[in-house]
């Protein structure tokens, strides 16, 4: 080798492993720890909690002491027939620095009332604003597609990241976390941008609770990619959200990180150190030491109801090690009386496995949030919650 390949061998990037027999052997951390009853759960979750904050993703803002809501709605053509409200939501926090606003997009079904909430699916969105508008005038659209969300009679809330914490390394400090006074250098567990917009889901719960027409108790929570992880994490936070789905999350999401399957802890932390807290880095290629796995996040949802989709072709996500997450919280779904999941029960592509409160499915093609992942989400929300889709 010349000097010249050793130098650009030392600058390549890290192989990343995509074979399966190369996986190496792990053991991953108890998900009861001491628990063994219901009962015992709670104390159990909290300590799981605690964990994740101090090694992943750092702790969050805590909720507001007041929080305040105004609306304006317009009227949307669902391009069914029917007509759709449009409400924008615009969220005002009481914070240590004064005032922090934030808004939050509401497509509502036209049957919503006090008599009749509505149950919801808050969609946490990573893309700005300005760049990727939502489409008002295209309901069908894959990513949001709000026409068939409200004919099978639900809600779709779309929350912003970028009002709380642009998706920016430099700057993801720059609203919320500076409201708070937590921005500039950051403690061990010091809040990491996912914590942030996960804190913003949370504010739409707070909204259902007094808007007559949603049913805070049917709320799931939902994002994809890097806002899966930022979902698979405020689902666990904040126990109101019913139903917490992972959308191709993959690293620092619903995958494995002691499989060291396509992305690993290093790269992830070296691309983006701002999703998670500095402490994290200290599992770079030390993934053994972690205290914790993603599966005790799926763990940590029960007894609310925990969803997986993942992609046949998103190999980056580690889509087995996705799914094995929702295995291996066996335990603790077990403890409420829900089957066992087997690793072979993991779907083929194009299928689906819903055991108990524990749901996935495995979509042809590659990365992204498509109608036939809200299909799925639509008819798992419904066997949940009890209700027909109409
Ligand atoms: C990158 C990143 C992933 C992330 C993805 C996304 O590929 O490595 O962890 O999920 O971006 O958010 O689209």
């Amino acid at each position: 080798m010349t000097a010249l390949m050793l130098l650009a061998a030392l600058a390549a990037p890290p192989e990343f492993n995509y074979d399966e027999a190369e996986v190496p052997d792990y053991t991953l951390p108890d998900v009861l720890g001491d628990a063994d009853s219901p009962e015992d759960w709670p104390g159990r979750r909290a300590e799981i909690v605690r964990l994740f904050e101090q090694h992943v993703y750092g702790v969050a803002p805590p909720a507001p002491e007041k929080v305040t809501f105004e609306t304006r709605s317009k009227t949307v053509d669902a391009g069914d027939g029917r007509e759709v409200e449009w409400r924008t939501v615009t969220i005002t926090n009481q914070t240590p620095s004064g005032p922090f606003t934030h808004e939050v997009e509401v497509f509502l079904p036209a049957g919503a009332s006090a008599k009749k909430p509505v149950g919801s699916f808050a969609l946490i969105r990573y893309t700005p604003r300005s760049k990727d508008p939502i489409a008002p005038d295209e309901p069908e659209r894959g990513y949001c597609p709000w026409g068939p969300i409200t004919a099978a009679g639900y809600a779709v809330a779309v929350v912003y990241v970028d009002d709380v914490a642009p998706d920016d390394k430099t700057r993801f400090d720059s609203k919320l976390l500076k409201a708070y006074g937590m921005d500039g250098e950051r403690p061990l567990d010091g809040c990491g941008a996912l914590a942030a917009w996960g804190w913003a889901a949370s504010r739409f719960v707070d909204y259902c609770e007094q808007a007559e027409d949603l049913d805070a108790g049917r709320v799931a929570v939902l994002g994809h990619s890097r806002a899966g992880k930022a979902a698979w994490w405020a689902g666990v936070r904040d126990d109101r959200f019913s139903i917490v789905i992972s959308n191709n999350s993959g690293c620092g999401g619903a995958a494995l990180s002691r499989r060291r399957f396509g992305e690993t802890v290093a790269r992830i932390n070296s691309s983006f150190p701002h999703w998670f807290c500095p402490q994290f880095d200290a599992y770079n290629g030390n993934e053994d030491a972690l205290p914790i796995d993603q599966h005790m996040l799926a763990a940590a949802v029960a007894p609310r109801a925990v969803y997986v989709a993942s992609a046949a072709e998103d190999a980056w996500a580690d889509p087995r090690g996705e799914f094995l997450s929702l295995v291996e919280a066996n335990p603790a779904f077990e403890l409420f009386g829900d089957p066992a999941l087997r690793p072979e029960d993991r779907p083929e592509v194009g299928g689906t496995v819903v055991r108990g409160r524990r749901g996935s499915h495995l979509r042809p093609g590659g990365h992204g949030l498509e109608r036939f992942d809200w299909d799925r989400y639509l008819e798992f929300a419904a066997a949940y919650w009890g209700e027909e889709i109409k």
